[in-house]
């Protein structure tokens, strides 16, 4: 099991913010994945003219890494301008729980990277659906 360095993926996520493709809020967001063999994934939030096809940053990470054969995930960074940082939305969540229901995930404003919340994935999503059978 890999050392979480949490100071590291957190700066991992506020670099990857910087490449958040937001013209319509204007609100960045960068996401890093650390996985078990140390890797950091990383993705920003992609916004559409059509408003409802914006993908967050969590999601757009977590895809990356999905399709590049990296599924097993111990930490979520994010990180945003917003005091405390913010927290992934819920169709987040429902990924997260689905493919890294054991993640730690850490947040925190752009502006004060030392200050992390911590959070797990089963107390963001309690009871999470993520089976058909
Ligand atoms: N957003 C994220 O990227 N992650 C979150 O956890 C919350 C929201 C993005 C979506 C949209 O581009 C912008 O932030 C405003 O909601």
């Amino acid at each position: 099991m890999v050392k979480i360095n949490k100071a590291a993926l957190i700066r991992a996520a506020a670099r990857a913010r910087k490449r958040a493709v937001a013209p319509y809020s204007k609100f960045l967001v960068g996401a890093a994945l650390l996985t078990r063999r140390g890797e950091i994934v990383t993705g920003a939030n992609v916004e559409s003219a059509s408003y409802g096809l914006t993908c967050c940053a969590e999601r757009v990470a977590l895809f990356k890494a999905l399709t590049e054969g990296k599924k097993d995930v111990v930490a979520v960074a994010v990180v945003t301008r917003v005091e405390g940082g913010a927290l992934p939305c819920g169709a987040c969540r429902q990924l997260l729980a689905e493919y890294a229901p054991d993640a730690q995930v850490f947040v925190a404003d752009s502006r004060a990277l030392k200050r992390v919340r911590e959070f797990s994935i089963s107390g963001l999503l309690p009871s999470a659906f993520v089976k058909l059978s």
